[in-house]
């Protein structure tokens, strides 16, 4: 028996998608819009008319989890009226939670099952929900054109790998995600040109750790390419064309990528590379494979290659046995690095990790958190300090659209992905601008013109 009925235009069925968690998944969802759209069904932004209902989902803490499972009782509304509406759980926490998800929802698919959703929605039954959870080894969905959410028709996000192969103990990615692997380099510039063709100045090259992409050419091994390489080849698509990529690991990013960055203007001189502590200590027992002063060096490597390059981080506060001198080095670190923003979490056990497992989540809610208040403190003096320093300095900027404040003006960011605000003379969003910065705060720097 097929669900996917009655419908409200009977040519096309309607598929609603709802985005959670990284980057990454936000050009998940535009591969599977792709598939289901070569399926004939079409994107609607309004729940109340979709034939089916899709939420991408995250499993990296437990309240991102929770959200989810707010969102699936206010879906389910949508079936009081219109039973057969399908309802579909599909990323990171359907691969964590399928038995549980499956009790309560039409459809559960992991990340690596998007091809078969149109399978899988025609078998869709009130009795028989779907579920395919398989991971696996090579997909990449390497030769489907993802179609765009975003709005603003500039900036467009590019998988390059999928899945990850570190074992950091906290972190559920490799099991959600499965093992890693790279797709070919010839079908990521293909996507970058035809992104550029259709008007897009910057593509973000996205991957779980992208120093370790690889590519093996069957062939001729001498055609292999490493992430400096593939980062080249799709600079010299076009110098219009801006290039940035995430995320960075501290172990693996090395100097030839560093290099290749300082060589190509339009590849952006922004490295996101999270610490997550500053403790050695805290660092072994996350299994990240380097410690404080491997960081510290990495970071001075890259200053001392591009100078004003952006430097990002993510930092956990009260990781399992996080002694107070061990969060004191995490502020110590974050001090001397001067990071320019940072994302900050409490540290969340995510059952089947190895933290799990091996180390009790001994912190309590309360130290917790205000150990994340104060690195969340320490974090805006520094966006503060850091912006400060870019007082006279002279920067191009690609227009986003006009500034949220104020309609005469103009926001975009800088090659270290700072956000700039400046005057208008028009531009459209995707034009470049060149502009002083006149003064800041901690989020954005505020400019004038200089074109
Ligand atoms: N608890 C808190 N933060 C986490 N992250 C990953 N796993 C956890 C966890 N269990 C953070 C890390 C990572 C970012 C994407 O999320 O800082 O870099
Ligand atoms: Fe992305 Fe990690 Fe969340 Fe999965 S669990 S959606 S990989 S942030």
């Amino acid at each position: 028996m097929n669900n996917i009925r009655p419908l409200t235009d009977p040519s096309k069925p309607k598929v609603y998608i709802e985005t959670y968690g990284c980057q990454m998944n936000v050009n998940d969802s535009e591969v599977i819009l792709s598939i289901l759209q070569d399926a004939g069904y079409v994107l609607t932004e309004d729940i109340a008319q979709a034939d089916v209902i899709l939420a991408n989902t995250c499993s990296i803490r437990d309240n991102a989890e929770q959200r989810i499972w707010g969102r699936i009782d206010q879906f389910k509304l949508q079936k009081r009226n219109r039973q057969n509406v399908i309802i579909g759980i599909v990323g990171c926490m359907a691969e964590r939670l399928k038995d549980k998800l499956l009790e309560t929802v039409d459809l559960v698919a992991g990340p690596d099952s998007y091809r078969t959703l149109p399978e899988m929605l025609k078998a869709v039954a009130p009795d028989r929900p779907q579920i395919n959870v398989l991971l696996s080894h090579e997909e990449t969905y390497a030769e489907i054109s993802p179609v765009r959410l975003d709005r603003n028709g500039v900036s467009a996000f590019i998988s390059i790998m999928r899945g990850c192969n570190n074992v950091c103990s906290y972190c559920v990615v490799p099991y959600t995600r499965g093992a890693e692997r790279s797709r070919d380099p010839h079908t990521i510039v293909r996507e970058a040109e035809t992104l550029f063709a259709n008007g897009y100045k910057e593509v973000t090259l996205l991957g779980q750790n992208v120093d370790s992409y690889y590519w093996k050419d069957e062939e001729n091994s001498n055609r292999n390419v490493n992430f400096a390489q593939l980062l080249e080849m799709v600079a010299k698509i076009s110098p219009e064309l801006r290039v940035r990529f995430s995320t960075s690991h501290p172990k693996d990013i090395s100097d030839e990528v560093i290099y290749t960055m300082a060589m190509y203007e339009n590849i952006c001189k922004h490295i996101h590379l999270p610490v997550q502590s500053g403790s050695s200590i805290m660092l072994e027992k996350m299994r990240r494979k380097y410690n404080r002063e491997w960081y510290l060096e990495r970071v001075r490597k890259i200053r001392s290659v591009i100078p004003d390059c952006g430097i990002t981080t993510d930092v956990i506060a009260g990781f399992c046995g996080e002694t107070d001198q061990d969060h004191q080095d995490t502020l110590t670190l974050m001090e001397e690095v001067v990071f320019d923003s940072a994302f900050m979490f409490a540290y969340s056990e995510r059952p089947g990790t190895l933290a799990s497992r091996k180390y009790p989540d001994d912190i309590t809610y309360e130290l917790k958190t205000q150990r994340l208040n104060e690195i969340i403190a320490l974090q805006g003096r520094m966006s503060l300090k850091s912006n400060e320093k870019e007082i006279g300095r002279r920067l191009k900027v690609l227009v986003e659209g006009p500034s949220k404040k104020n309609p005469e003006e103009l926001c975009g960011r800088a090659s270290s992905n700072k956000m700039c605000v400046f005057p208008s003379r028009g531009e459209k969003a995707g034009d470049y601008c060149e502009v002083e910065v006149v003064s800041a705060t901690s989020a954005t720097l505020l400019c004038k013109r200089i074109d």
